[in-house]
């Protein structure tokens, strides 16, 4: 068995003989290897004696893999507490210095992109990755500690869930079969939402969670849209708007406290590269650091405002007056544009914000309608984040079976084919509601990435598919 370099840092197990195994980052004066085994953002310092062969030496090279075993020792040189005295080293894979892209220098994030496959071997998208997944552990610890259920909701589905239309069709057709019916004898789709089977699930369970992929054809480029990423939707019975927005609160402030504190060294990493981008940003550059940002969110409660005062905010801002938003507001009902997101979070409150009852007509058809005389708006909540904009969406679902049906007529929902999801106000129905989290764009608040293309593995977006 193999000892990971992040025991060996943190146990430093002097005199004990280990082997390593990993990738070299770094290789000086023929005797000293920087290996990572993926296992920590922080290098153990291997050192080579003098007997090693001539043309193992000469193998070792950036990039390349190697297997070793030697005795921990305190280490002299700075940097490193221990370091390993290599006593047997083999080369299991040459990297070519010549053709291996990746040298021990920064790399811009665009080059990286054009080499996705290669990106897990820098620092950088080892912490981005480490930091993804003690994300993703924390999520579902903070549901199941809080007796939610995990369920698994479909992926191929025959239903809208946004009713937007901006869904990919599947069929199993090739040319050589296209007069044959498809393989779901209907239309199917990959999903944009888990919700609609994360209600069925409720209505037995009480409180449930989706995590999975969805897929969304939004011709969107930007830096906060991709065409496939990962959303985490809790579905709550017995619920309503006010306790749902303090849950939303609480569940992102918990997951970010607890990654900061399991992923200290990946922070911190990532914290000095977003620092180092916002001086060579100048002026452009963000003032608020990573982890004053985190610290931030984690310690301050949201900023509640409803639909209707973050418009009169919006309408009489200077901005506004100036002129200086592509999309002005004039009157109330308007959609809400990122540029307005941002300048509520960033230039107003400076305060991660919640809007809460928007109008009917510009959100999904299962949102609960507010009777109230004036306007008409839905028991719906945005929660947005500072550099991200809208990170969570979600709201108090229609409940009652007639009025329900009454909203998806006056929305072109096809019934018909949504007697599965009535049935749950049909039978037993109860006050509920939810939210989905956008994971990618938490990753990318966690770690200050400001592209959403660098926080996956492999991105797909519009016109673009790494491999
Ligand atoms: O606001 P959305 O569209 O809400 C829903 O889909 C609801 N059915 C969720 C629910 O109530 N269960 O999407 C939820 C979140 C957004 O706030 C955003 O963070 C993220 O999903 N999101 C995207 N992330 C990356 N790329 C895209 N194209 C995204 N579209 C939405
Ligand atoms: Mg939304």
């Amino acid at each position: 068995m193999h000892t990971m370099v992040k025991h060996i840092l943190k146990n430093k197990p002097i005199d004990t003989t280990v082997e390593i195994n990993g990738w070299v980052r770094f290789f000086r004066n023929d005797r000293f290897i920087a290996l990572n085994d993926g296992s920590s953002i922080h290098n153990l310092q291997l050192v080579l004696p003098d007997h090693i062969d001539r043309s193992i030496v000469q193998q070792i090279t950036v990039g390349c893999s190697i297997s070793a075993t030697g005795k921990v020792t305190e280490s002299a040189g700075k940097g490193q507490d221990v370091e390993v005295q290599v006593s047997t080293i083999q080369v299991l894979g040459l990297a070519n210095a010549d053709d291996f892209p990746l040298q021990p220098k920064r790399h811009s994030l665009e080059f990286l992109r054009e080499k996705a496959a290669l990106r897990p071997r820098t620092n950088l998208f080892g912490a981005i990755l480490r930091v993804r997944h003690e994300l993703a552990q924390q999520i579902h610890r903070y549901f199941s500690d809080r007796d939610f259920i995990y369920t698994h909701t479909p992926i191929i589905t025959a239903s809208d869930c946004e009713g937007a239309g901006e869904m990919f069709n599947i069929t199993s057709h090739d040319s050589s079969t296209e007069d044959q019916p498809d393989f779901f004898g209907k239309e199917a789709h990959l999903t944009v939402s888990g919700q609609l089977d994360g209600e069925v699930a409720m209505m037995g369970l009480g409180k449930v969670y989706t995590f999975g992929p969805t897929f969304r054809a939004e011709n969107s480029n930007t830096t906060r849209h991709l065409a496939e990423f990962w959303m985490v939707e809790p579905e709550i019975a017995f619920t309503k708007l006010p306790e749902l927005m303090n849950t939303a609160t609480d569940f992102v402030q918990t997951v970010i406290k607890h990654t900061l504190e399991t992923r200290a060294d990946d922070i911190e990493f990532l914290h000095q590269r977003h620092e180092n981008e916002q001086k060579q940003k100048g002026k452009q550059g963000d003032t608020w650091l990573l982890k004053d940002k985190l610290q931030f969110v984690i310690d301050n409660d949201f900023v509640k405002i409803s639909y209707t005062e973050a418009i009169d905010i919006l309408r009489n801002s200077k901005h506004n007056k100036k002129g200086k938003f592509e999309y002005p507001i004039d009157q109330w009902g308007a959609d809400l544009q990122s540029e307005h997101e941002r300048y509520l979070v960033e230039k107003h409150f400076k305060s991660p914000v919640i809007i809460y009852n928007y109008p009917a007509n510009i959100k999904a058809f299962y949102m609960k309608a507010n009777n109230e005389e004036t306007n008409s708006t839905v028991a719906a909540m945005d929660v947005l984040f500072p550099g991200i904009g809208e990170i969570i969406g979600g709201s108090e679902r229609e409940a009652d079976l007639n009025t329900l049906m009454a909203k998806m007529k006056t929305f072109d929902i096809p019934i018909d084919q949504m007697q599965w999801y009535l049935d749950t106000r049909r039978f037993g129905t109860v006050p509920h509601g939810g939210f989905g989290l956008g994971f990618e764009r938490l990753v990318q608040f966690v770690t200050g990435m400001s592209n959403i293309k660098d926080v996956t593995l492999s991105p797909r977006a519009v016109k673009y598919i790494a491999y």
